[in-house]
């Protein structure tokens, strides 16, 4: 029998509040929940987890404010990513875990797909849309419910869901069962090869229970008779990597860019402990060094704000204990996000309009997975002297010589 060995904890980010608890002024003075955001690797299956991961009946309520469709960016990739799923695996039945407010899902015929989203005021949109959605936890319960209902599902898609499930047994099982013989389960998630290279903590945080690399999930999902045949590396969410999966004894081989990319997480030594503790050690120093440039500017007086009020800068700002003495607001373009305070460190956070102002001279990216889309936008900015200050994939100030620099390659 092997020995389970226990959870190897390498980093631990402090005392964090949930990243998506923005408050009302109201709330202000109100005590705030707050956890120990600790994350660990487990040296039997490589699987890096947070290791008290919340409750998800407190997460994924019906105020829940991550809204797929609002980003532009992110319609238009599920919509190629579903023209894709449709021409290579011709799916007669189609279902989606987590279809958030429909941005991937609304993409197929409503008679030929069924929607599962936990959040009532999420899973409403795709309902009154006349989408086949239940407002449940993807458990085995649904699972039999909807096999009995609409008998074995051919795709099963699932983003930026599966690695914020804490019981990745029933999850895997209960889609094990619904899949026909033949069917294919694609999931997208953070990868931490883009974690670990470009030091970004801030993916850590109470809704990514798990950071998955193909080893991982492979163990995770065998458990389950499922295995993994084919995988592509994609730049969503600050780099993430598709999944391809099918039943143990199915058809599908397994790719030579499934192989190539696992052959590279064994040299990068993504099974190994040790590429952990590196990891950690840079994130000590990324910390510091961000503190530092953020205290050299505010002695010199400068106006800093936050570009996008983003569930990651909610990491950032409490590990760092980055608060309203060094940035004066927070601007985003989401409405429910405005007028309302940053979790734990309370910072204000406004319309673009208001608080991108002329006195503005530095903005960290917290939004830095768009890096490419607001630099565009900011030109002006550029123009008048104003920089950028990021973590990613270290800390640093850009100004506009340095932005021609800027297209290193964040998601290669
Ligand atoms: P996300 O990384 O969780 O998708 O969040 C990105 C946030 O950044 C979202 O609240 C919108 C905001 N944002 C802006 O405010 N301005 C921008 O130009 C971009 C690209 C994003």
């Amino acid at each position: 029998m092997i020995e389970k060995k226990k959870i190897i904890k390498f980093l631990d980010l402090g005392k964090q509040p949930l990243a998506n608890s923005f408050l009302e002024k109201k709330n202000l003075n109100n005590e705030e929940f707050f956890y120990n955001l600790s994350i660990g690797f487990n040296p039997n299956n490589f699987l890096v987890s947070i290791l008290n991961p919340a409750n998800p009946k407190k997460q994924y309520t019906n105020k829940y404010a991550h809204r797929a469709s609002q980003s532009k960016t992110m319609r238009k990739k599920f919509k190629e990513t579903s023209i894709k799923l449709k021409n290579r695996f011709k799916p007669k039945i189609t279902l989606e875990i987590g279809s958030n407010d429909g941005a991937f899902i609304k993409n197929f015929n409503k008679k030929k797909c069924v929607a599962v989203e936990p959040c009532k005021n999420l899973a409403v949109i795709t309902k009154l849309l006349g989408y086949r959605t239940y407002d449940k936890f993807w458990d085995r319960n649904l699972s039999n419910y909807i096999k009995k209902k609409y008998g074995n599902i051919n795709l099963i898609f699932s983003a930026n869901t599966i690695s914020h499930i804490p019981n990745t047994k029933e999850t895997f099982d209960s889609i094990e069962s619904i899949l026909s013989n033949d069917g294919v389960l694609v999931i997208e998630d953070p990868y931490i090869g883009n974690v670990l290279r470009l030091n970004s903590y801030d993916q850590f945080y109470d809704e990514h229970v798990y950071i998955f690399s193909i080893l991982s999930l492979s163990n995770l999902a065998k458990k389950s008779g499922l295995r993994i045949f084919d995988c592509e590396k994609i730049d969503n969410h600050g780099g993430s990597m598709r999944y391809y999966l099918c039943k143990i004894n199915s058809k599908f081989k397994e790719t030579a860019k499934l192989r190539s990319n696992l052959n590279e997480e064994y040299l990068l030594k993504f099974n190994k402990i040790s590429t952990y503790k590196k990891f950690s050690k840079r994130i000590i120093k990324s910390k510091k060094k961000l503190i530092n440039i953020l205290k050299n500017l505010k002695n010199k007086n400068e106006n800093i704000i936050s570009y996008g009020a983003t569930y990651k800068s909610t990491t950032v700002f409490n590990y760092c204990k980055i608060n309203k003495n060094y940035l004066d607001c927070i601007i985003d373009t989401t409405i429910n996000k405005q007028n309302k305070y940053s979790p734990g460190m309370h910072i204000p956070i406004i319309s673009p309009e208001k608080g991108m102002t002329n006195k503005v001279n530095y903005a960290f990216l917290g939004a830095w997975n768009f890096n490419k889309e607001i630099f565009q936008k900011e030109k002006l900015f550029f123009q008048r002297g104003g920089k950028f200050i990021t973590h990613i994939p270290y800390p640093r100030i850009i100004g506009k010589k340095k932005i021609n620099n800027e297209n290193y390659k964040l998601f290669k």
